[in-house]
């Protein structure tokens, strides 16, 4: 494919194909290792992107009056690629990435790259850094697609020029708990996003915000922080870096991803999964009482895959979730894990083998 002619000659400088870089893959935290390559891609307002290409990981330069550093206008995206037992590289749904990109460049008022656009970018860096691609068992590559307002504009307005860009870093556990349950601390002052305002979209302007919560909350021993809708103050929304899910018997609930909330693409995995496997599944809105009277209760995203909650502290009570023997998160994990790594049949069609 022409994909492959684009590769070639970058592939070809690397120390060769099934080599691996030199990282300590046994110690992977969530932590940049830079790969040796980004692709950049870039349009004028009003234009649409034309052929991007593969370069040396480095600093971009950047008008003190880009779009992005003065207003905000960006978005990212986070998707991985695993290697499998049999040495093949996995991709996981990353269309379903260029048409979340989409939908907040609209959000944003910025050009997007096109579905194909972003899917064969997403796939020239995974493969121009495959040597960063963790061994079986030991990580994934993250792939980090930005879209950023790089021309110089000083009133506010969208700028006059984008750049689509992305980078890659092999990473492990996202959280230092590891696989272990975390502690969330639940919110009651910061909220994070507020109807009409950008939550559901991957704006870069909906992380900044939050800092001050996680790190506060950080400092306090909790693992990370989980937001309250604004008007009310009485729904779950979100944690800072991934959706929640609350169980209750047979019923398993999710916010709904109505505005406020970001669609994670790992979350609507797991409901097709939850479902699959006989559970019923809602999208709603939920109350944190139920969340206290749950059985199980977890988190999903890209970064974060899917991490029991052990505990939440709300209004400085803590309640410990203690369910024992198999836990239901364990089980939808293992099914998502399996396809995503090549160990269970994809009949879904969500990777793409590159
Ligand atoms: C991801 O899960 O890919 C994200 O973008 C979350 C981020 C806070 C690391």
């Amino acid at each position: 494919s022409s994909l492959q002619e684009v590769i070639i000659p970058c592939a070809s400088s690397l120390s060769g194909d099934d080599e691996y870089a030199d990282v300590d893959w046994d110690n992977l935290g969530f932590g940049l290792t830079r790969a040796d390559y980004m692709f950049i891609m870039k349009c004028f307002k009003d234009e649409s992107f034309q052929k991007g290409q593969i370069s040396p990981y480095g600093n971009i330069e950047l008008n003190p009056s880009a779009g992005v550093l003065n207003y905000g206008q960006g978005l990212f995206e986070g998707t991985k690629a695993q290697r499998t037992e049999d040495g093949r590289i996995l991709l996981f749904r990353p269309e379903q990435n260029a048409m979340r990109m989409k939908r907040g460049a609209e959000r944003m008022c910025m050009p997007s790259p096109s579905i194909d656009q972003f899917v064969n970018a997403v796939k020239e860096t995974t493969l121009a850094n495959k040597p960063w691609v963790p061994p079986p068992g030991k990580g994934s590559l993250y792939i980090r697609p930005l879209l950023i307002g790089s021309g110089p504009i000083l009133g506010l307005g969208p700028a006059p020029e984008y750049t689509f860009l992305i980078y890659a870093s092999p990473v492990g556990n996202y959280f230092k708990e590891g696989t272990a349950p975390l502690n969330l601390y639940i919110e009651e002052e910061v909220v994070r996003a507020s109807p009409g305002g950008a939550g559901g979209v991957k704006s870069i302007t909906n992380y900044a915000p939050v800092l001050k919560a996680i790190t506060k909350a950080k400092g306090r021993g909790f693992s990370d922080v989980l937001y309250l809708d604004a008007v009310n103050k009485k729904y779950i929304e979100e944690v800072s870096s991934c959706n929640i899910f609350v169980i209750k018997g047979n019923l398993i609930s999710t916010p709904a991803t109505n505005g406020t909330v970001l669609d994670g693409i790992t979350q609507k995995s797991i409901i097709e999964i939850a479902r699959d496997h006989g559970y019923q599944v809602e999208e709603r809105r939920i109350p944190v009482d139920e969340l206290i009277d749950a059985d199980e209760a977890f988190c999903t995203g890209t970064a974060v895959g899917v991490a029991p909650v052990g505990s939440i502290t709300y209004q400085n009570k803590r309640i410990e979730f203690k369910r024992e023997g198999q836990l239901v998160w364990q089980e939808l994990y293992s099914t998502l894990v399996g396809i995503q790594t090549g160990r269970i049949e994809d009949k879904k069609g969500w990777t793409m083998e590159i």
